[in-house]
């Protein structure tokens, strides 16, 4: 009779043991977040993301790139999740502004955009832009996809022949209404007119031209933002596009005089004309998907990224193109503002323009990636400061996310160089249980945050998925800072069984942030999971099970620093000069959470 009873007692207390360690288990980790039914559904398989085609009549600078790695970091957290997934950038080639910068250039116009679309390839490239697509406007695919989108718009009685008087900007290739025009005064104090929007010098221009019937997409337009509130986003420039569908929406001119602008594509049927370079350029996210022939299959799950300055081309202008010509908007659109430098607009006049190489190569290109994406704020512009990133860098990468790992990884702390064994009994209120209600807060929000940052990188607020990244790293770094193992008496076994529960779950919790890592930071993140043992086939959206059992794994080898301390030599913030490669190793084992 007496065996039963202690059988009841023993399961009593293991049931509360489970119920409590239940904490630790992954059984209960929320996998995927509940999305709005306008974002990307769960069973979508297919991504294609896109960012502006950038002008070549100027070099790469650092807003071009933020432009790209936010796409980029799309792409690569699609291919996570086991999505098959496009990403098409390139270079915007005609235009009258090219033309001129060829001019400038003493070169024939396409040699001159050959040389520049090719700097661009290689920055992304050096920059680790993993783009599937890189397309040029004066590719043959190209010109053809324009030819026979232009023709099917003016098949359907879309574009007439007629006149436009008004205003032209050439630097932004745009036509302007009076009330989009303000006076101002040149370098020389001559009076002269400039765009309201980009301050750019504007022009009155008269000629015989194509117009295309936007005014007659206005309600279609206001239809489309209605049933898909979330295809501009964030809100605030969803808001700027319904505001301008209120103001007047006259008709587009969409070609311009070959007399005075031959770099560009003939008018089908009437080479005296020019495609507009507008509509030449936004055909291009057409053109990778594979328009005129089989398009529907990238097109229907189209995103593009755009600056806060095209937004009305992309917002109002494409759709109504597309809606003409029977095709669908594009999924979304996600707009981003600007980098300033210091405080002031980046411009090649005032030279305070950030080439991303220099940087790149002064903070590394995870360090420069892991900046833009960490501060750049979708909603309002940010200002970049060597200062700010050298504080950023050393304050998350090197000292909070480095630190966690030199000190669970040193052989001081771990001999044996594995993932020890986790005991269960260590996290609940029996005898043996050490844990606080603030380990259990950090377990917590570790378990939670897979979903977290899917949620944010899915409607490409990174910023905000770095900063619960960079919250929970330091939670971390509390949890062992708090229990200290490196004061526990190896000798005594409740000791040792808490010291290796404590390396167990921060190394675990390393795994996840590696893992989350990732699509910003892909070099460091490789580094990180290689040296926790993780195999190149464990580092998927699917492997985020917490606490999965890594017990007995193996570290990786030990390739050093995981991110040097950066420094500014003194007077020259410009050139901050990279820490030798053990600058941050003696002080591993002492770091507090810094950040
Ligand atoms: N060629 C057009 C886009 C055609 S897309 C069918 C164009 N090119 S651009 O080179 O001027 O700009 C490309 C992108 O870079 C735009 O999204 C623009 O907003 C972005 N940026 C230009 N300067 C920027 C900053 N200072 N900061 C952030 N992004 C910036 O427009």
């Amino acid at each position: 009779m007496r065996t039963p009873l202690r059988i009841i007692t023993r399961s009593r207390k293991a049931l509360v043991i489970w119920r409590q360690s239940a904490f630790l288990s992954s059984r209960s980790t929320p996998r995927r977040v509940n999305r709005t039914s306008s974002e990307v559904c769960k069973e979508e398989r297919s991504s294609y993301i896109t960012t502006p085609i950038f002008y070549v009549n100027a070099s790469p600078h650092l807003g071009h790139l933020y432009s790209a790695v936010l796409a980029d970091c799309m792409h690569r957290y699609k291919l996570l999740q086991g999505v098959e997934s496009r990403f098409a950038t390139g270079t915007d080639e005609h235009g009258l502004k090219i033309q001129q910068a060829a001019d400038v250039a003493g070169e024939d116009p396409l040699t001159f955009c050959t040389g520049v679309s090719q700097r661009f390839r290689q920055v992304f490239g050096s920059c680790d832009v993993s783009f599937t697509d890189y397309i040029r406007t004066t590719e043959e695919r190209h010109r053809r996809a324009v030819e026979h989108f232009w023709c099917v718009l003016r098949d359907k009685g879309l574009i007439y022949k007629g006149s436009y008087e008004g205003w032209y900007s050439t630097p932004d290739e745009s036509f302007l209404t009076p009330t989009q025009v303000a006076d101002a005064v040149d370098a020389m104090g001559q009076p002269i007119k400039v765009s309201l929007e980009s301050g750019h010098k504007v022009e009155w221009l008269k000629e015989e031209n194509y117009m295309y019937r936007l005014s007659a997409f206005r309600t279609q337009l206001l239809d489309w933002l209605q049933k898909n509130p979330r295809a501009i986003q964030p809100d605030r420039f969803l808001q700027d596009v319904l505001q301008w569908l209120q103001d007047d929406l006259p008709d587009l001119s969409v070609s311009r005089q070959r007399s005075r602008l031959q770099w560009g594509i003939p008018v089908p049927g009437d080479p005296e004309h020019t495609v507009y370079v507008w509509l030449d350029a936004l055909v291009n996210y057409l053109t990778v998907a594979g328009y005129p022939d089989d398009h529907d299959h990238w097109w229907s799950v189209a995103r593009h990224i755009v600056g806060k300055d095209i937004l009305k081309f992309h917002a109002i202008y494409w759709p109504a193109f597309l809606l003409g010509a029977g095709l669908a908007p594009p999924r979304s659109i996600h707009v981003h503002s600007h980098w300033t430098v210091n405080g002031t607009k980046m411009s090649k006049s005032l030279g305070n323009v950030v080439d991303p190489v220099e940087r790149s190569q002064a903070f590394t290109t995870d360090g420069l990636r892991y900046f833009l994406l960490r501060q750049g704020v979708p909603d309002s512009d940010c200002d970049y400061t060597d200062r700010k990133v050298i504080k950023l860098l050393n304050a998350e990468l090197a000292d909070s996310l480095g630190g966690l790992l030199n000190r669970c990884a040193a052989p001081a702390l771990n001999p044996t160089q594995t993932y020890p064994p986790l005991c269960p009994r260590s996290f609940t209120s029996e005898q043996d249980g050490r844990a606080v209600p603030e380990d259990y807060r950090m377990l917590d929000a570790v378990r939670s945050l897979p979903t977290l940052v899917e949620h944010h990188y899915e409607s490409l607020h990174v910023y905000k998925a770095l900063e619960a990244i960079a919250s929970c790293v330091r939670q971390t770094n509390g949890f062992v800072q708090r229990h200290a193992p490196w004061k526990l008496n190896r000798t005594d076994a409740g000791d040792r069984r808490w010291l290796n529960s404590i390396i167990y779950v921060s190394l675990e919790c390393l795994r996840i942030y590696g893992t989350l890592l990732q699509p910003v930071v892909p070099r460091v993140a490789d580094k990180l999971l290689s040296r926790l043992g993780v195999r190149a086939d464990e580092r998927n959206w699917a492997d985020l099970d917490f606490l999965l059992s890594y017990r007995g794994r193996t570290l990786g080898r030990d390739t050093g620093v995981l991110f040097n301390r950066l420094e500014s030599p003194v007077g020259d913030e410009q050139k901050p000069r990279k820490m030798k490669k053990t600058d941050n190793y003696p002080k591993a084992l002492n770091l507090g959470t810094r950040s």
